[in-house]
């Protein structure tokens, strides 16, 4: 699928052939002379239509364009969030096989939060998975052209929002293969062949080199399984060698079974999912190779399977870090933890400006915050407020949990420096605490993804999130420094 952005208006968009005309009319539009201007206006008048957000009338082949079909689409005062729940609902009621080329026109100029809210919707709505089905019906959408007069304005926006658009259905692509085609191996091959784009390199450490580094956390969550753990070392260079680099660490576990602490039968496949916060240091990646800012960026992933077999870890057991602290593992379940915590140790070697951790870490989080908001925890406020903002800019949200000391206090334990799990009040608080131990050397910010990642039910699928909030976080540390 391709985006285009072109300086057009109503008129111009009306003299352009397509599958479907989306013309997206906010509250205060004023109509012009030209034809289709005219039938929004009166449209309007009439009561047909509202330019509520969300509010939607569809035309077969109008004389007023030269479109297919024509979708007036209200999108209120315009702001991003508007601009996404309108376009999503009029995607999603023309999507069909013979939508090919979409033209989403904006009745008035547009603001920067609304194209990259449009791109991001349309790419969203059309996504479809086809990796595993022996017949793809793939999407059929190949070209979407973004007019509003005034492009050169919205440019820059436009332009990211494209390359946002690439890093999300990368995540959305490997979070939803099912385990047996997202292997740790199959994992690692996928950053392996992103670094052949420009400024990017990559390095896989397998089951030795990580025993020689002392992981033994991430070393006991894979023992359980006959798939060799892998530790992804992504390197993408835009700023001069010296500059320190923002480190993102994405939880990769392909297949989270609870190992013997085993998880119940019912939604099980979901765990599939579990490396979706690897998944989305893939997508970032993606689009840096396209955005090529002027910022260095390492992205590690720890690897592995949680399963169980006869070398499997046993509740009870302690392993010793590679920060050489010894962990009780009372829950084999809890293995998130386990996996970036040695990664974390790891990122102390970059010297890094930031370190943030992304992962599917908790059903607590889900508890808290639901499929809305990503729980974000950050150790120092200026970097919180930056992911925050991001959040917000991309509307890719989350929002500030807390990490008081005594949080920390159910981790203790006698048999061991910490335990890998408290009790079930605070959980997505008490995972962060114990992370926390581990990230001393560094500003850090972790981001809980449990609930955002995916989407259970009927639409069942990888959201590709946090791809917009990390890529728009990473560009601003580009703008300012
Ligand atoms: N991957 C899960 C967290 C998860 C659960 C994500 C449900 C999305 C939906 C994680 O490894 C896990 O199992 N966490 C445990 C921790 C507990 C044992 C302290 C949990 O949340 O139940
Ligand atoms: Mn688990
Ligand atoms: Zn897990």
């Amino acid at each position: 699928m391709n985006f285009e952005l072109k300086p057009m208006g109503l008129a111009g968009a009306a003299n352009e052939k397509c599958d479907a005309l989306l013309v997206l009319v906010p509250q205060t539009f004023k109509a012009g002379k030209d034809d289709l201007s005219i039938l929004v206006a009166q449209a309007l008048k009439s009561g047909d239509f509202e330019a509520k957000p969300g509010k939607l009338l569809q035309l077969y082949r109008p004389l007023q364009a030269n479109a297919t079909r024509l979708v007036l689409v209200g999108i209120g005062e315009g702001s991003a969030k508007q601009v996404r729940t309108a376009v999503l609902a009029a995607v999603g009621g023309v999507k069909s096989s013979t939508l090919k080329k979409l033209l989403l026109c904006f009745a008035s100029p547009a603001h920067e939060a609304a194209v990259r809210a449009a791109v991001l919707a349309v790419a969203d709505a059309s996504y479809v998975y086809t990796s595993t089905k022996s017949k793809p019906e793939g999407r059929s959408l190949q070209k979407v052209l973004i007019a509003t007069t005034n492009a050169s304005e919205v440019q820059t926006s436009f332009d990211h929002a494209a390359a946002i658009v690439l890093g999300v259905e990368l995540a959305k692509e490997w979070a939803n293969r099912p385990a047996n085609h997202a292997t740790p191996t199959l994992l690692a091959q996928a950053a392996e062949k992103l670094a052949e784009f420009p400024k990017m390199g990559c390095e896989v450490l397998g089951p030795k080199e990580v025993a020689k580094l002392g992981m033994g956390a991430f070393m006991a969550v894979a023992q359980g399984s006959e798939q060799p753990l892998q530790f992804v070392v992504l390197r993408y260079t835009g700023a001069l060698k010296s500059k320190p680099p923002t480190v993102l660490v994405g939880k990769g576990i392909t297949f989270d079974s609870g190992g013997i602490s085993i998880k119940p039968a019912a939604e099980m496949d979901e765990m599939k999912f579990d490396m979706s916060g690897a998944a989305s240091v893939l997508g970032v990646f993606r689009a840096l190779a396209e955005l090529k800012p002027a910022i260095n960026v390492v992205g590690l992933i720890p690897a592995c399977e949680n399963l169980i077999n006869g070398r499997a870890v046993k509740p009870g057991d302690v392993v010793t870090s590679m920060a050489g602290q010894t962990i009780e593992i009372l829950n084999t379940d809890a293995e998130g933890r386990l996996v970036l915590c040695d990664a974390l140790t790891y990122a102390e070697r970059f010297k890094p400006a930031a370190v943030v951790d992304v992962a599917t870490l908790t059903g607590a989080c889900v508890v808290a915050l639901g499929g809305v908001r990503s729980g974000l925890f950050a150790s120092q406020d200026a970097l919180g407020d930056a992911l925050m903002a991001a959040g917000n800019t991309s509307q890719d949200l989350c929002w500030r949990m807390p990490l008081d000391e005594e949080y920390a206090e159910g981790l203790k334990t006698g048999f061991a420096d910490v335990a890998n799990v408290a009790g079930r009040a605070g959980g997505s608080i008490s995972a962060a605490k114990f992370l926390q131990r581990f990230t001393e050397k560094f500003p850090w910010a972790h981001l809980d993804i449990a609930g955002t990642a995916w989407k259970s039910g009927a639409a069942k699928g990888a959201t590709g999130r946090p791809v917009g909030l990390l890529v728009e976080y990473l560009l601003a540390q580009a703008s300012t420094k």
